[in-house]
């Protein structure tokens, strides 16, 4: 892709809602290229040389911090990571107070994730750079469903017309939330599965088939997503055991063998092997395509990176 292909209306990265269809498909273009430099010896370029990012996560986080700062790396960038716990923030200073901080030493993309919906949106009306939400409690986390539609998209060709399983603790996930408005931006048909409990009563109105049943809910599928339970969020327990759980909601082989003759299998990580997942699902290659998530994840970040970096640097020419 060259810079004249970049279209990327908005100056922040804050969710999939309030993207359309032709900037989704052109970050998953550029993403693709990113891949490609991602899996070279020499990896680094110099594309933002001379930029500065600063992650900011108040949440804990393994793979999407450590993505962003190889993205960032990866495009020349310096990378800065807030270590939260040594912070002023652990004095208790709130959340704008350390972004009016951070926003001093100008840096040039922020990425912030927080445990509180729209944390991210705030920060951006906040600062003079641009913004990525890198997850904002149950809200949003964009760049979650752009690698998963890009991981599927390598695998299968595209997303039109297939239809995806979403499993799990739905309540709860973020992760479900933006895919669902990025699987429907892209015409896939989804399915969203999860105990009573562990469903939002309005998902039906999200743009997916509900269903309680998960036998039921794979028929038919060619992707079936599983999402961790997230018991830090649940302020009581949403199920009798983790054993009943897995019995009912858990995908292993048997109920694997109800979708569609080569269905693949995701988890955004970091997964409860025997409580949603089978490990024996989970690890073989034929089938899953969890690592694949964690690499398609660097490129998607870079994509996002670089789209809202050349799009302020071209505005401010
Ligand atoms: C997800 C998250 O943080 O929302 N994980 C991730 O980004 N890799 C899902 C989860 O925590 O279960």
């Amino acid at each position: 892709m060259t810079t004249e292909d970049y279209r990327f209306a908005q100056p922040h990265f804050l969710g999939i809602a309030g993207l359309n269809r032709p900037e989704a498909e052109s970050l998953l273009d550029l993403a693709d290229d990113y891949v490609e430099q991602s899996r070279r010896t020499q990896k680094n370029s110099d594309k933002l040389r001379g930029l500065t990012q600063i992650n900011l996560f108040f949440e804990p986080s393994t793979r999407t911090q450590s993505s962003f700062e190889i993205a960032g790396k990866r495009l020349g960038m310096d990378v800065i990571n807030m270590a939260l716990g040594t912070s002023s923030v652990a004095k208790g200073e709130t959340l704008i107070d350390t972004a009016v901080t951070l926003n001093a030493m100008h840096p040039d993309l922020l990425v912030v994730r927080h445990s509180a919906s729209g944390a991210a949106e705030l920060l951006s009306q906040k600062v003079d750079c641009a913004v990525v939400n890198a997850g904002d409690g149950q809200h949003e986390h964009p760049t979650q469903a752009l690698l998963d539609a890009l991981t599927i998209r390598r695998a299968l060709g595209s997303l039109d017309g297939l239809r995806i399983a979403i499993c799990g603790d739905i309540t709860h996930s973020r992760v479900a939330r933006s895919n669902v408005a990025l699987l429907n931006l892209l015409a896939a048909e989804v399915r969203l599965c999860g105990p009573p409990t562990l469903l939002p009563s309005d998902a039906d109105r999200w743009g997916a088939d509900v269903f309680h049943n998960m036998d039921e809910a794979v028929v038919g599928c060619d992707v079936v997503m599983v999402l961790r339970l997230q018991s830090e969020r649940m302020d009581q327990a949403a199920i009798p055991s983790t054993r009943e759980y897995f019995k009912f909601y858990g995908l292993d082989r048997n109920r694997l063998a109800k979708a569609n003759p080569g269905a693949l299998v995701m988890h955004p990580g970091p997964m409860n092997r025997g409580v949603e997942i089978d490990s024996d699902v989970a690890d073989d290659p034929a089938i899953s395509l969890v690592t694949k998530q964690v690499e398609m994840g660097v490129a998607v970040r870079m994509a996002v990176l670089d789209m809202l970096a050349t799009t302020r640097m071209e505005a401010a020419k």
